[in-house]
């Protein structure tokens, strides 16, 4: 430890393992310290012994009301739907005709460039540390979200938007080879440069023809540390639609795979119409699978099924989907998570709402060695939520017991009033109340 270690006094929450399957899968310290020196984790324990053991002159910050977390993963959501959140009355396929025109407006830098600063920092207020997010189809739009995240140390995962059909004129493209292009150069400009990562992008098999889903897989072949995205079986139409457009594959999952883009990279959105033999293979494949509760509830796409994915023990995180998702916040997909599995006979607990939102993002990325949780080495990214962030919470609170009804009360009454501060790599970037 040397000088710039910092110390943080508050109760303290962490996931040490996945919940469906291991019975005391978390640590809550009621009077926790968590150490932190140069954007590292160095310790978390019981707060008598750990200050005790501080260097002298150690800063140490106390959160009276506060419960210390690690930062929050959000693993889908559209950096270009941030003036079309909050679009009124369709569903799927009728929503996004009404919503992608506006995603041409930010292949202009200095539009694309104002807005990630919005978008960034509206998520770092809610509380989310690590995103995989969409860009829109040009890639300038990836260049500023990519140069607002490097300028805040945050942990991002990104890639533009390939689609070369059924999609309006100005976000597609007419050449081929422009979006394998593109997606090449902003890889090698971007890909392992600090704490960003790209993400092949196609949109959803719906918007790219085979020869556009070969280019994904090709990128996927030639840099194997890249991530995949994209959507699937999101909404019953859109199911119907891509297999009139693939005949002769035996579901859309199948699709992607055809063309390599089924592996422990990729990680698919909603996923809410699997068949069995789906869950089979991307169980066997390692991908992700990433349910968006409020993006689900606000298209009316249906239900994902959470005990179909713990059956298969398939890798699985939350998302919002910002913006059909109508929240930046993970608390409240949490929230609408825990709604959707109880429609589905499913009792989420919200031990597996936090994994799926902190230790099972990272390990989704296969980021669990350095984010996730506290483990000493860690890199320090983290939350402090705050139990009395409105009167009403705060008189609920004192009815709450036990950690279980603590962070249940959290997840279900809570949003970014209850994150009291955000730090990434160990530095402050939001405090509510300043
Ligand atoms: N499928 C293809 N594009 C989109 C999108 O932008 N949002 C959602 N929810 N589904 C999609
Ligand atoms: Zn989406």
């Amino acid at each position: 430890m040397t000088s710039n270690t910092k110390a943080y006094r508050a109760s303290i929450f962490h996931l040490l393992d996945d919940p469906r399957y291991k019975k005391q899968a978390h640590e809550f310290i009621d009077d926790g310290l968590l150490v932190v020196c140069d954007g590292k984790v160095v310790s978390v324990g019981p707060a008598a012994a750990a200050l005790a053991a501080l260097p002298p002159g150690t800063e140490v910050t106390q959160f009276d009301d506060g419960i210390i977390t690690p930062g929050f993963f959000d693993l889908h959501n559209h950096f270009p739907q941030l003036s079309t959140v909050a679009v009124y009355g369709e569903q799927l396929l009728g929503w996004l005709n009404a919503i992608i025109p506006e995603e041409e407006v930010y292949k202009i830098p200095e539009v694309a460039t104002s807005r990630a600063k919005i978008f960034l920092k509206e998520y770092l207020r809610a509380g989310t540390t690590t995103m995989v997010t969409y860009g829109s189809w040009a890639k300038e739009s990836v260049d500023a979200l990519f140069s607002e995240a490097e300028r805040l140390n945050m942990r991002l995962v990104a890639g533009k938007v390939m689609a070369n059909r059924n999609m309006p004129a100005g976000i597609t493209t007419t050449d081929p080879e422009s979006d394998y292009e593109d997606s090449a150069e902003l890889i090698s400009r971007w890909h392992g440069r600090g704490r960003l990562a790209y993400a092949v992008t196609p949109r959803f098999a719906i918007s790219s023809t085979p020869e556009d889903l070969h280019s994904a897989g090709r990128l996927m072949r030639e840099n194997p540390t890249v991530y995949m995205q994209t959507h699937l079986s999101e909404n019953p139409d859109e199911v119907k639609y891509t297999l009139d457009l693939f005949p002769g594959h035996k579901s859309y999952l199948d699709v992607y795979d055809h063309f390599g883009l089924v592996g422990d990279r990729s990680i698919f959105g909603h996923c809410i119409h699997l068949v069995d033999e789906d869950f089979a293979r991307v169980k066997e494949s390692g991908a992700v699978l990433c349910p968006n509760p409020p993006s689900n509830m606000f298209l009316g796409s249906g239900l994902f099924k959470f005990q179909k994915a713990k059956d298969y023990s398939v890798r699985l995180a939350l998302g919002t989907d910002f913006g059909a998702g109508n929240t930046f916040s993970m608390l409240n997909s949490m929230e609408n998570s825990y709604k959707m599995a109880q429609l589905d006979g499913y009792s989420l607990s919200p031990f597996e709402a936090f994994y799926f939102s902190t230790l099972g993002g990272a390990r989704a990325l296969s980021m669990d060695d350095k984010l996730g949780n506290f483990a000493a080495g860690k890199e320090a990214d983290f939350v402090v939520m705050d139990t009395c962030c409105t009167p009403f919470i705060s008189w609920r609170m004192e009815h709450a017991k036990t950690p279980l009804e603590k962070l249940f009360v959290l997840m279900m009454l809570g949003d970014d009033r209850a994150i009291q501060r955000t730090y990434v790599f160990g530095e402050l970037v939001h405090n509510r109340d300043a």
